[in-house]
């Protein structure tokens, strides 16, 4: 392998649908990607978005002192993946480093943290749809006016200014913490409610899952002001409301991942909402049975 120039380079830790799609906007502007382990080496990826797809070469790697020094990570793992991962950020980590946790939830710091050392974390909220079709390959999908969120702060700043040159359309917060429970209360139902029901984003619409989902988000929204964060009761109409109107057949990555039989994220998300009630002695019953109920699937299990 050529010595890697750890100024420049990025490095990729999970190489999935997302981390693919970032990663593709740091080669766009010529940076090398640095792939980390993962169950098959990649040494390409690609990227298609309407009629154009375009593919960089990437260095893989499977030794974490390859990336030590480096300067930029992209942790994309699902969030529940982080601990399988963690040889990798800690062999990056020091205090030039800074890691872009680009997972769903509100915990992302603290997820990481025990492995980051003195490194700048920045937590992302991701608006992308994107599905990996196979390793090193992911259809991108954007939707509204921006596709990534960080707080505005120096190492979110240094994030976004390193994306956005790549064709990336990205948002620096001043109030981060609403941001990401915006879109918390939103994965928070349409997540949970597809994988249980095996339905698509439709069953939100039918009565009496409306009315479950109104709860889920109701409590969530308390909670958060618990937290500290300007969450009202019309931000959870208003999140109901978009929910019900994402197109007919849209599906949720959680219940992708349960007809796939792989492990669901439901701890980065409901468990979250539950753990942050529990600090605050709030009764949180709605999402406290989805969590047993979903922690209870056993990845791959049929029905029988
Ligand atoms: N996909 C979307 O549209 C979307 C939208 C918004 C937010 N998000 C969030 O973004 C995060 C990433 O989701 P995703 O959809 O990109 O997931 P994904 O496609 O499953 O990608 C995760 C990747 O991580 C790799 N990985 C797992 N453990 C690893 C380890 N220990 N070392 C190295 N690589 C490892 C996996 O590799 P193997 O396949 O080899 O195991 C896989 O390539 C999640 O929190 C998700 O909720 C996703």
């Amino acid at each position: 392998m050529n010595p890697i120039d750890k100024e420049q380079s990025v490095a990729l830790i999970g190489a999935g649908a997302i981390g693919l799609s970032l990663a593709s906007a740091c080669a766009q502007q010529g940076r090398q990607v640095i792939v980390c382990g993962g169950h098959q080496p990649i040494y390409h990826m690609t990227i298609t978005e309407g009629d154009e797809t375009r593919s960089w070469s990437v260095i893989h790697t499977d030794n974490p002192q390859d990336i030590m020094g480096i300067k930029t990570v992209i942790l994309a793992v699902k969030a529940h993946q982080t601990s399988s991962a963690a040889q990798w950020i800690q062999a990056a980590a020091d205090s030039t480093t800074t890691i872009l946790v680009a997972q769903n939830g509100i915990e992302q710091r603290q997820r990481v943290a025990p492995y980051a050392g003195d490194s700048a974390i920045v937590p992302a909220v991701v608006y992308l749809n994107v599905e990996r079709t196979r390793p090193g390959h992911a259809i991108m999908r954007r939707a509204g006016d921006h596709d990534l969120s960080v707080p505005n702060n120096p190492a979110g700043e240094l994030i976004a200014d390193g994306l956005i040159g790549g064709g990336m359309r990205v948002r620096t917060e001043e109030d981060f913490s609403r941001t990401a429970w915006l879109k918390l209360l939103v994965n928070l139902t349409a997540n949970p409610l597809t994988a249980l029901t095996g339905r698509r984003a439709e069953v939100i619409c039918e009565p009496r899952i409306n009315a479950l989902a109104y709860l889920i988000m109701a409590e969530a929204q308390q909670v958060a002001q618990a937290e500290g964060v300007n969450l009202t009761p019309s931000d959870v109409d208003a999140e109901l409301d978009w929910l019900m109107h994402v197109p007919v057949g849209s599906t949720s990555s959680m219940r992708q991942d349960r007809l796939a039989g792989r492990p669901l994220e439901y701890d980065a998300l409901t468990g979250a909402v539950v753990r942050a009630a529990e600090k605050h002695h709030i009764e949180v019953p709605i999402n406290r049975m989805i969590l047993a109920l979903l922690a209870a699937i056993r990845p791959g299990e049929q029905l029988q």
